[in-house]
């Protein structure tokens, strides 16, 4: 199975919807959850990552999440993610539905983003709800440990992205959904497709009539479903398929 093939089944979308993990972001530098070297092998995801571990410790839980961060800020866009944003200017993708916070699809030029998982670019202050930028709070964490929220003081301060035992962001769950009903053609990027409700978004999809296209650097639990399969690196795979399609 090829890029080729791949190219025809977007080139005749009307609705095509990209629903992608952390495995778009690794070539931006950003390390994934589950792969080679991912952050799941070094942490307990629901040790470091739980609403639960980071209300009894918040210092605990910012000197894992200081270094991610550091990482992921100073991120840029790969060219996967601008393949992506350029598939979506060429009128062959409806929107993105990503698992990631790191905000690169965005910065690469796509539009239409449903971040599933919330976002890191932000932190939000748990006392008083006020917001700042992940930047902020990231240039103040060597000398402040927990940060302290600058308007009320409080030292909960958590990055508004979805921690394990916390509630899913509805409208943008919503969102995908209703996407992944409507789509002609889902094209999976970067995701081991084993986080729910994530995971259903592939077999709404397929229900609902979609073709699907699975690029990935390992085989996926839904690869069988998929009428193209291509295990590559999306910054190498998405490139070559909009140089098919013609931009
Ligand atoms: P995973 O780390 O589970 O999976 C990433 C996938 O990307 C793996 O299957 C890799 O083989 C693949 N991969 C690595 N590099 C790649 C590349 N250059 N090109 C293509 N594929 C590549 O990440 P997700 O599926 O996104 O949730 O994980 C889902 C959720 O689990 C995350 O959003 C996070 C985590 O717990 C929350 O934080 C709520």
């Amino acid at each position: 199975m090829t890029a080729r093939h791949a190219a025809e089944i977007l080139f005749t979308a009307r609705r095509a919807l990209a629903l992608t993990g952390a495995g778009v972001s690794a070539e931006s530098g950003i390390p994934t959850f589950r792969g080679e070297g991912g952050l799941w092998k070094q942490y307990d995801p629901v040790k470091v990552a739980s609403i639960e571990y980071f209300m009894a410790d918040p210092s605990a839980y910012w000197t894992v999440s200081k270094e991610r961060g550091r990482v992921a800020l100073a991120a840029r866009p790969n060219p996967g993610h601008h393949a992506l944003a350029a598939l979506e200017a060429g009128g062959r993708l409806a929107a993105v539905v990503t698992q990631n916070t790191d905000g690169l699809h965005q910065e690469s030029g796509s539009r239409n983003v449903i971040e599933i998982h919330g976002s890191s670019r932000t932190v939000q202050c748990l006392d008083c709800a006020s917001r700042e930028p992940r930047a902020d709070v990231q240039a103040r964490l060597h000398e402040e440990m927990p940060p302290r929220c600058k308007v009320c003081g409080g030292t909960y301060l958590k990055p508004t992205v979805v921690l394990f035992g916390e509630p899913m962001p509805q409208a943008a769950i919503t969102k995908a959904f209703a996407l992944a009903r409507e789509a002609d053609v889902l094209l999976v990027v970067g995701s081991s497709l084993v986080v729910y409700p994530a995971a259903d978004i592939p077999l709404v999809a397929l229900r609902s009539g979609a073709r699907m296209i699975v690029i990935n650097a390992e085989p996926t639990p839904y690869d069988e479903l998929a009428e193209v399969v291509i295990q590559g690196r999306s910054g190498e795979v998405l490139p070559e398929i909009v140089d098919l399609i013609g931009g």
